[in-house]
């Protein structure tokens, strides 16, 4: 069994973008920007945007932190998009979500300009992907594409199955494992919530991505042997023993399934990781389109 090693390979993706940040600096004299905002203080909202700054830091970008309160009005929220969207500084925006009920998501993501919509939301990304035409990928199914890719997984001809359909993992995930890309040509099957033999479909999976956000639901009774299992769940489970009071659990019953599959992402330490080194990719790609690169 392979551990696909989030850590491993995040840092391994980080110090290509810091090698090649260096060279672009020198020759442009400027340094990318991602601007992250954040709005209300949702305790797993903070500790992911600490740590895009901290990983922009890493790799030698600037990065800002507009934060606001959680009762902010949703026009002044879009207003600061409209800023940063006319900033020549700023190369990335990024609005970390979910957002408080009385702001639409949509009006937002759609008011962020496609070309520094590095988390890929706004739908002429969305489209663009669909259509297999260059855009900004989800930070998360990227990060899934530069792990498949770092450990060279076969996936051509491979029965991949998504379970979950949102349009920040599950969905673009199962864009990316259909299309034709080296790391996909995978015949795809996507399952949600109204999928009645959930667990038939699983075990005809080569390849298990599990991105429904219930802790340990994958167990080893829907897993064939020797298939590759991508864990992209991150829920923060209570646990009074814990420092935090609290213990970050995946969606797959990692001690059971890891004796069945051929290889599988930790969690924590894998996809995760591997989510904010797609946020940084696209992060310079955005700062080199300003160069035509
Ligand atoms: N909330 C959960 N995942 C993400 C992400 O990838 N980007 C943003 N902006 N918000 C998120």
């Amino acid at each position: 069994m392979i551990l696909l090693d989030g850590k491993v390979t995040s840092a391994a993706v980080k110090e290509n973008i810091k090698k090649e940040t260096l060279l672009l600096i020198d020759a442009y004299k400027r340094v990318p920007h991602l601007a992250a905002i954040l709005v209300g203080n949702n305790g797993a909202s903070e500790t992911y945007v600490a740590s895009k700054v901290k990983n922009c830091e890493e790799v030698g970008f600037k990065s800002s932190l507009i934060r606001f309160d959680v009762d902010i009005a949703e026009q002044i929220l879009l207003d600061k998009i409209i800023e940063l969207n006319n900033d020549l500084s700023v190369d990335g925006i990024l609005v970390q979500l979910p957002l408080p009920k009385h702001i639409s998501e949509g009006k937002v993501i759609e008011t962020i300009n496609a070309a520094k919509d590095v988390d890929g939301f706004h739908p002429i990304n969305a489209g663009k992907l669909v259509q297999g035409l260059p855009s900004f990928v989800p930070a998360t199914p990227y990060g899934v594409m530069l792990m498949l890719e770092h450990y060279n997984i076969q996936t051509k001809g491979k029965h991949a199955v998504v379970i979950g359909r949102s349009n920040i993992v599950g969905r673009p995930m199962s864009i990316l494992l259909s299309s034709n890309l080296p790391y996909g040509n995978c015949t795809v099957t996507i399952c949600h919530s109204h999928t009645p033999n959930l667990k038939e479909i699983c075990l005809q999976a080569d390849i298990l991505i599990a991105a429904l956000g219930k802790p340990g639901f994958v167990k080893q009774d829907m897993v064939k042997d020797g298939a590759v299992i991508i864990d992209v769940g991150i829920t923060r489970v209570v646990d009074e023993t814990a420092k935090r009071g609290f213990r970050i659990k995946g969606d797959v019953a990692f001690d059971e399934v890891s004796h069945k599959a051929s290889a599988i992402t930790p969690v924590p330490g894998g996809v995760g990781l591997m989510t904010i080194a797609g946020l940084l990719k696209n992060t310079l790609q955005a700062y080199k389109s300003n160069y035509e690169l």
